[in-house]
């Protein structure tokens, strides 16, 4: 029940103020006290921070709430508790007008490398927590407010704190290893142990041993965090002095009026009925953000006491609608732990909603008259619309007590468990007649199948007066599958999904009852299975690492796991991205225009609107370029050929005007008809050339020879990179000779540096790149860059000013391409024993609009036979040109892709024969001096090792037994295990990619500045190539030090790609330190005893040049189509995992259980980097493969642009166990220091918990009698998990006939 209160009934409306003046804002930053005389209501404190405070430590990752990049924690004195509250919030949603006297800690408050790195910094940092970094200040935040308000938290509450947070490198278990010192679990006593001493003490009880804990917790808030904030901001001088009065505040469009009374607020509602109410602003801030919605007034009630009120009534409980769900949440839990259970059923449920609610930064400011309007189907009128009237305001909510024989249930099904909007919710209760089974009163709800929340009130009807049992639930099931019908077109799609969940969870609700009612009413007989309902496990992950300790001197560090030499700055938010380079006085902001049909001629570009927009410098497109337009880009030509084709830009002289003038601009359009999806591609036959082929053997022998053949297809879905920092680039003209700087997040700066060349008409001598590091790069910075960096170029060169772009998330998602989608088709020959003995496939891949990286299908066909010997193989590569956004590179470069089609008919074969697919694998795997279908012989081999290591270690035999109980005792949860192996060719496909140069100088006083090809994502590249260096020169990396990555210093290189940057930088590295080192050797003999430092003045003295160029290329290797010969790879790097997933049947949900990795990285340069790339890969590929969706619509529109709609992989998604093995006493002759490339090669090893969850569903499947092979596309969505799980509820929903509706989206 809600309480809204109406302002049409109160009597005087005039004396309300809107000053024609604004307010001083204040509050304090870092314990530095703020005052904004002009606080303009449309900017967010994530801006303020950046750009006008210079604290670029908080990042920008979506500005949506989704990612977390962006947590500043806030402190804000509750009136209602008179305490401080301390809460981790999104900087991206926080208006700057919220926080008025409220305190913000930015992660530089908290420490810094130069002053000390605070614990929380330091332990992420040191447990290898932080790769690119991009994500690690938010973490950081998140952890910081987690401990400001609990010292000592279980592990569960970590888990929740980071629910908001995302982290697309590391597989997030360093993170929890690290943070796990801090918890009850996995920290210390707190000085609670053995005779209240501390648990850590020595078994002889140490005397005067310090309690760990104690000490971080005195340090954790201690002076360098909280004492300058006191002063300012305590508790005292807010409560009494500094009474919240209201406020206003006026913008260029906006005017926010923040009331200090009930009153006051409702007679500001009266004065303006269209003023926006804005609490969190989460759900607003978006609109305004993404749907370009201006709200003239926005009225902030926060300051209200009576709307933050909590009462305890008597038949529940009021919550204030300012009343966050953070602390409704708080309030519930306290209800339910005192009251009596029958009582608080209804808050049960809601507590069950709340959990899986956003992620806790949005639940700390996100909430929820004086007319009562039952919360029921009449309260939501439309999507996002209620029953409130203009001028009426929420007062509360009222959640009531459940009575004695009442049942509640809540249920949220979504793509991922943690942070994400529902397909379908339920809320059902049922009451009953006392001391029988007979349904008195029934409530169905669901949320997600109509713009509104409906009830299945015919259903619900009919089941009245009916015992609770089989006839009532056949009854229910068929009246609902009728009433609760979706129209095939519906948007948000999963129309068979959806209606089906309404059965499954309602069933679900029949089971929870029937179990509460046998233990009230002792009517029912014990049911056959056990009715395992929900899969949440709530086990703290664990982890086991194992690797092999290098012999070698004390004072070499290769081999050793030193931690990224970035990881401290990055943990205190001073490592610098390219954004973060500081604005240049006279600097311009650019905004891309773009199309919004996929293939059309552009009639006409009217500006006019545009040019009116505040701010606008000028406009670009195609004539502008002073160059050549070859790149593709800017082509103000006939057409465009995919949505996102960039058409022209904006400049101007802030983010926000470039984006409005740039979304001002109206384009006319002819449409034409696009080629979407692979299957209307094959339909056109649109291709490009050349379609490539890889045979060998007699195919038709092998076929003929046969015992059996099966054919089959599967569709891959592709996948968007999400690096945390998206495209950007600022470009800096020079002022003479044509020469111009860029600063660009790319991994491809000499490529950067010829297109930006070419598009402003100069050499490229005058032309230089940069890059100092990136948040994650993936392959989507490969090529994909240059779109952005020719543009900007090209802008700054005509205004002869700097100008800067980040793209947006979701500019980025649309415009740039992701991993290419697969459709393979396969026909397979094989004996009885399970050998394979002949293989046709054939690929097609989604290149998109342009040819760009789709070289990746030829990776996809070296890689067609994963790691099985097949004598007689056919495989044949197509480029679907179709009108999406061009496809490119993604780590594995189609090789994933590939394989992943091979061990669909490796799956298949084994349930055609009835054999378990880990037999028919291990039988035809590849063993030593095997060749592959182009032609290499398989020399240092140790594919069967990695096997049967993963076999052992993960104890694969022992669950599978205890898996195949699981699965006889449970009908509606199974599990499934799978082992996978791999076997990854490292080398550009592109022979003369294959090279790389490295520049090393040594300074008189010793110190060692290296320059190489590769650059910096993350990757630990830059760490390994500092250890090369020391080994090689025989000094300690601390006098060794890398900067940037730019192309005046080393010219001509490969894009940081393939894997092989370790390979050919180190080497490239490798070559000119022994050259520097040749040159010191008479200075060495000659002092034998000198130091470094004596030899390097000694040759500088004696005029010896300091400085050396090296140079590397792969030998022996380089691979021809046509005849099929050559080397393709110079060698390849092995792996083999073993998952085990749990999966709920009638939703779809899965649970990773765990995972073992046995990986092959020849002799490690740095475990630690080489673990964190196996665990970032395979969470990765577990995105790929379990989770992540990109939706087109028919028309080629990409309708997932942020993490709200596109879920990648979250700290709730790693296995429960995970243990990373590295592969012992296995050097490699071919790369630096007997090491292998390590980035791409376990990214397939992912594909083991979609087979894991594909064995499972062929349990759920044998249930209703239904054996063999079967169709599971990739990713193995939640979605596609229920809908293969075919049971007596999927039959009672079945698809609409294709072709006879438009789907709202399509697979491409
Ligand atoms: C990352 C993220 C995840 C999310 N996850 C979920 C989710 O899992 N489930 C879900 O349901 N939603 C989710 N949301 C949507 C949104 O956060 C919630 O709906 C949230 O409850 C909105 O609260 P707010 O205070 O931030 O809203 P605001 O943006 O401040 O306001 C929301 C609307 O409510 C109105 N309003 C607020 N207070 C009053 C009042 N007192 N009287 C009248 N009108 C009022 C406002 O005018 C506005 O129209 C998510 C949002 C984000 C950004
Ligand atoms: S940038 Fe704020 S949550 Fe992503
Ligand atoms: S380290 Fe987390 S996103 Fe890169």
């Amino acid at each position: 029940m809600e309480r809204a209160q109406e302002t049409g009934n109160m009597g005087d409306r005039t004396g309300t103020k809107t000053r024609s003046g604004s307010d001083e804002l204040i509050f304090f930053v870092n314990g530095k006290k703020i005052v904004e005389k002009n606080a303009d209501p449309e900017m967010t404190l994530l801006t303020y921070l950046r750009r006008k405070l210079g604290l670029t430590g908080t990042k920008l990752g979506c500005a949506e709430g989704g990612c977390g990049a962006c947590t500043v924690m806030l402190s804000r004195y509750q009136t209602h508790t008179k305490q401080l509250l301390h809460y981790a919030s999104n900087a991206c949603l926080a208006p700057l007008c919220s926080l008025h006297l409220v305190a913000v800690t930015t992660v530089e408050g908290i420490g810094s490398v130069a002053r000390k790195l605070h614990p929380v910094q330091e332990r992420i940092a040191k447990a290898h927590g932080s790769q690119c970094g991009f994500c690690t200040p938010g973490i950081v935040m998140s952890m910081y407010a987690l401990l400001r308000n609990n010292p000592t938290p279980m592990m569960a509450d970590m888990e929740e704190a980071f629910q908001g947070n995302l982290c697309r490198c590391t597989g997030y278990r360093p993170i929890l290893e690290g943070y796990k010192t801090f918890t009850v679990e996995g920290g210390c006593c707190g000085g609670r142990g053995q005779k209240n001493g501390c648990c850590m003490s020595n078994v002889n009880g140490a005397q005067n041993v310090i309690c760990c804990a104690i000490d971080m917790y005195n340090e954790l808030i201690s002076h360098i965090v909280f004492v300058p904030l006191l002063p300012l901001y305590s508790t005292q001088t807010l409560s009494k002095d500094r009474k919240p009065h209201s406020l206003c505040f006026h913008g260029e469009r906006m005017t926010w009026l923040q009331p200090d009374s009930l009153d006051e607020f409702l007679n500001l509602k009266w004065k303006h009925p269209d003023a926006r109410v804005v609490v969190g602003n989460t759900e607003v801030g978006q609109s305004v953000k993404f749907k370009n919605m201006v709200y003239p007034v926005i009225l902030a009630p926060t300051f209200i006491p009576e709307l933050s009120a909590v009462t305890h009534a008597e038949d529940g409980i009021v919550f204030g609608a300012a009343c966050t769900l953070s602390h409704m949440a708080v309030v519930l839990r306290q209800a339910v732990e005192s009251l009596p259970p029958h009582k608080t059923e209804v808050f049960l449920a809601v507590l069950e909603q709340l959990r899986w609610f956003a992620g806790v930064q949005i639940r700390n400011v996100a909430v929820n008259g004086s007319r009562e309007i039952q919360m029921d189907d009449g309260f939501f009128t439309g999507y996002r619309r209620t029953a409130l009237q203009p001028q009426q305001i929420l007062l509360s909510i009222h959640i009531p007590y459940s009575k004695k024989v009442e049942f509640v249930s809540a249920y949220k099904q979504s793509p991922r468990r943690e942070d994400d909007i529902s397909i379908v919710t339920a809320a059902m209760s049922v009451t009953f007649t006392p001391g029988t089974d007979v349904v008195e009163n029934l409530r169905l709800s669901f949320g997600g199948m109509a713009p509104t929340t409906v009830l299945a009130k015919k259903t619900a009807n009919r089941l009245i007066g009916r015992p609770w049992g089989e006839e009532l639930l056949e009854e229910a099931c068929n009246s609902m599958a009728e009433e609760m019908s979706l129209d095939p077109s519906v948007p948000g799609g999963m129309v068979t999904y959806r209606r089906t969940l309404t059965l499954s969870l309602f069933y679900k609700f029949y089971l929870t009852v029937l179990q509460k009612l046998r233990l009230q009413v002792c009517l029912f007989p014990i049911i056959r299975f056990k009715q395992q309902l929900s899969l949440y496990h709530p086990e703290t992950p664990s982890s086991v690492q194992i690797y092999q300790v290098q012999q070698s001197n004390q004072d070499d560090v290769v081999g050793r796991p030193i931690m990224h030499l970035s990881a401290m700055k990055q943990a205190t938010g001073e490592a610098v991205y390219c954004d973060d380079v500081p604005l240049y006085e006279n600097e311009l902001y650019l905004s891309l225009i773009t199309s919004s049909k996929a293939h059309a001629r552009i009639l006409s570009i009217d500006t006019s609107g545009a040019e009116r927009c505040p701010g606008v410098v000028c406009f670009l497109f195609a004539d502008d370029i002073p160059g050549s337009n070859t790149a593709g880009s800017l082509k103000f030509d006939e057409t465009v050929t995919c949505v996102g084709h960039i058409i022209g830009a904006v400049v101007a002289k802030t983010q926000l005007q470039a984006q409005r003038a740039a979304k001002a601009v109206r384009i006319e359009y002819e449409e034409r008809q696009p080629v979407i999806t692979i299957q209307e591609a094959i339909a056109t036959q649109s291709f490009y050339q050349p379609i490539r082929t890889i045979q060998k053997g007699d195919l038709e022998l092998g076929f003929k020879h046969a015992d059996h053949i099966l054919e089959g297809e599967m569709h891959i879905g592709g996948q968007e990179h999400f690096y945390l920092e998206t495209n950007v680039t600022l470009a800096v003209p020079r002022g003479e000779d044509g020469e111009m700087e860029l600063f660009v997040s790319t991994q491809a700066p000499t490529h950067t540096q010829s297109l930006v060349a070419m598009a402003l008409g100069v050499p490229a001598n005058r032309v230089v790149v940069r890059v100092k590091r990136m948040g994650g790069g993936f392959g989507g910075k490969e090529s994909r860059t240059t779109l952005l960096s020719t543009v900007v170029a090209v802008a700054a060169n005509k205004l002869k000013r700097p100008v800067r772009c980040m793209l947006d998330r979701d500019e980025d998602m649309l415009i740039t391409g992701g991993r290419h989608p697969f459709y393979g088709k396969y026909k397979v020959g094989f004996l009885n024993s399970g050998r394979v003995v002949a293989l046709d496939v054939t690929y097609y891949g989604n290149a998109g609009n342009s040819m760009d990286l789709s070289q990746i299908v030829e990776r996809a066909l070296f890689h067609m036979e994963n790691s099985y010997r097949v004598p007689n193989i056919r495989g044949r590569g197509f480029l679907c040109r179709t009108n999406l956004p061009s496809n490119t590179a993604f780590r594995g470069f189609g090789g994933p892709q590939g394989m992943m089609v091979a061990e669909n008919w490796m799956t298949d074969v084994a349930q055609s024969l009835g054999k378990s697919p880990e037999e028919v694998r291990r039988l035809n795997l590849y063993m030593k001096g095997d060749s592959t279908p182009f032609n290499q012989v398989l020399d240092q081999i140790t594919l069967d090792r990695c096997w049967d290591e993963c076999m052992s270690r993960s104890g694969y035999q022992q669950r599978r037994i205890a898996i195949d109980l699981y699965n006889r005792q449970n009908r509606w949860t199974k599990r499934g295990i799978a082992v996978v192996p791999t076997k990854f060719g490292i080398s550009f496909t592109a022979l003369f990619l294959n090279q790389a140069g490295a520049l090393v100088h040594i300074y008189t006083d010793g110190s060692v500045l290296l320059t190489h090809g590769g650059t910096e994502m993350g990757q630990g590249l830059h760490t390994k190539m500092v250890q090369v260096a020391s080994r090689v020169l025989g000094i300690p990396s601390s006098k060794i030090h890398i900067s940037e990555t730019s192309t005046n210093t080393v010219p001509n290189t490969s894009a940081t790609a393939a894997s092989a940057s370790s390979d050919l930088n180190g080497a490239a590295l490798k070559n000119a330190c022994e050259i520097l080192l040749k040159r010191l050797e008479p200075f060495k003999a000659k002092n034998p005893n000198g130091t470094w430092e004596d030899w390097v003045k000694a040759a500088y003295f004696d005029r010896v040049s300091l400085s050396a160029n090296g140079f590397y290329k792969t030998p022996d290797i380089g691979y021809d189509f046509e005849t099929n010969s050559g080397r393709a790879f110079s060698y390849f790097s092995y792996g083999v995992a073993c998952s085990e997933v749990e999966i709920d049947c009638l939703t779809g949900s899965h649970k990773n259980l765990s995972t073992t990795i046995v990986m092959d990285v020849g002799n490690s340069l740095n475990p630690a980097i080489d673990i964190g790339q196996v665990e970032g890969a395979f969470m990765q590929g577990l995105g790929l493969f379990t989770l992540e969706e990109l939706h087109y619509s028919p028309q080629g529109v990409l309708l997932t642009r942020g993490p709200g709609s596109y879920k990648i992989p979250a700290f709730g998604d790693i296995p429960t166990q995970l243990t990373v093995s590295l592969l012992r006493d296995a050097p490699n002759d071919k790369a630096i220091f007997a090491s292998k490339a390590v980035g791409e090669p376990p990214l397939f090893l992912a594909s083991s918990v979609f087979y894991a969850i594909k064995d499972a569903i062929s349990a759920a499947r044998a249930e209703s009698g239904i054996t063999g092979p079967f169709r599971l596309d990739s990713p193995a969505s939640a979605e596609r998990i229920r809908n293969a799980c075919s049971d007596r509820f999927t039959k009672l929903c079945p698809l609409a006939e294709a072709g006879t509706f438009i789907p709202w989206s399509v697979q491409v």
